[in-house]
């Protein structure tokens, strides 16, 4: 099985930015442990972009069965981007909305997401773990088809 994960903006300064809310390890060093526990299982590619069409541009890359799932944190563009929404919308490929930190439980701007309703579902607040349970929905999807 093979599973994109896509960060969008300001992810990749994970263990450096806010360390109170999004932790104090970096997103490669969390990659190499998912890569450890899924190797020759679940292949992982890994984007990231600061730049809405970047991820457009890789969601369209990959919707159409180049991969069996998208992870997606959208970071800050969860709650702006009409345009992510419909990339999501427009491909085959399942997308899963994750977030490190529980969004509900924060600034109000942040409790509404233009992208939910485009993706299968959402992860929130299970800090680097939600890609984990992202990769693990993924899979149950793939087991149902
Ligand atoms: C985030 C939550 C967003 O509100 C924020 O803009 C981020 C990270 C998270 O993973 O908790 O950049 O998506």
């Amino acid at each position: 099985m093979k599973v994109l994960i896509i960060n969008g903006p300001n992810l990749n300064l994970l263990g450096v930015r806010e360390p109170g809310i999004y932790g104090s390890r970096g997103f490669e060093d969390y990659l190499a442990e998912l890569n450890n526990r899924y190797s020759g299982d679940v292949a992982i590619e890994y984007y990231q972009s600061n730049h809405e069409g970047g991820i457009i541009d890789k969601l369209h890359e990959n919707g159409f069965g180049q991969v069996d799932g998208i992870v997606l944190n959208a970071g800050a563009y969860t709650h702006t981007s009409v345009a992510i929404a419909d990339a999501i919308s427009a491909i085959n490929t399942p997308v899963i909305e994750v977030h490190i930190s529980n969004v509900h439980k924060r600034e109000e701007f942040r409790r509404h997401s233009y992208i939910s309703p485009s993706c299968i579902g959402v992860i929130a607040g299970f800090g680097l773990d939600s890609y984990r349970l992202g990769i693990e929905a993924i899979k149950e999807i793939q087991k149902k088809k």
